[in-house]
């Protein structure tokens, strides 16, 4: 997504954060963000200009979460499970599984369950540390999709839930990370047309099937309506 794509996208929660929450970001995350806005948007915002600021929380909403409120972003996955149709047809039962994106474990939970083997990535410190805590015995990573911790070919299924879209140096790098004969899977990613036009099965399944559990009304207020992840794309390798 663009930049005025992510300012206009953002979530009603993006009002809570101001200019003191950019700063506390990790010094890399708040530079990938700044790099993404415009030139003229930096400037304005190392001058202190409101409107840089409102914009730059609203196009930082999910950075922002992941690092300054991962009990929220947990909250909000507890509130949308997958659906059960795209969990009983991912065929990862005693496979060797790579999970890109791993959040705090909203499908690690499944994988560890099923697979033989789990690798789970995911960039966010406080994300991946809560993720450690709930599954002691996965091995949890630090790592970016662009460049995964993995040798080359020793996953049988790369998968990532509702991370990530199509950006060819990311698919490069999970088809570099599974082994020929392998699947690649992606449930409810960015642009799901677009992975549907190049070659990736597309299955779709009813979100209205999804038993939402009881929760805090204050998560939709903040992140707007729920959307339990739902589509299922998978590519054999
Ligand atoms: C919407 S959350 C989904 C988390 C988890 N897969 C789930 O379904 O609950 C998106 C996740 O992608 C991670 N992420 C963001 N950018 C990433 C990147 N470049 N490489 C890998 N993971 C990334 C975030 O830290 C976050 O955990």
């Amino acid at each position: 997504m663009t930049y005025s794509e992510l300012v206009e996208a953002a979530p009603r929660g993006a009002a809570q954060f101001g200019a003191a929450d950019l700063r506390r970001l990790p010094a890399k995350v708040l530079a990938e963000l700044l790099a993404s806005a415009p030139p003229a948007e930096r400037e304005l915002f190392e001058k202190g200009d409101l409107g840089a600021i409102g914009r730059l929380t609203k196009a930082g909403f999910w950075p922002l979460v992941y690092h300054l409120e991962p009990e929220r972003w947990d909250a909000l996955s507890k509130a949308e499970p997958i659906h059960p149709g795209v969990l009983a047809a991912l065929p990862v039962d005693d496979a060797r599984v790579l999970e890109v994106a791993a959040g705090t474990g909203r499908l690690t939970k499944h994988l560890a369950a099923r697979a033989r083997a789990l690798i789970a990535v995911e960039p966010a410190a406080p994300l991946r540390e809560m993720l450690q805590r709930r599954f002691p015995e996965v091995a949890v990573l630090d790592g970016v999709a662009r460049e995964l911790p993995v040798s080359k070919g020793w996953a049988d299924v790369t998968v990532s839930c509702a991370s990530l879209g199509p950006d060819p140096a990311i698919l490069e790098e999970a088809e570099r990370c599974t082994r020929r004969g392998g699947l690649h899977a992606l449930i409810s990613p960015g642009e799901p047309a677009w992975f549907e036009q190049h070659g990736y099965e597309r299955l779709r399944f009813d979100p209205s099937q999804v038993k939402i559990p009881p929760h805090d009304p204050e998560l939709e207020e903040f992140f707007g309506p729920l959307d339990p992840p739902h589509e299922l794309l998978l590519k054999p390798l």
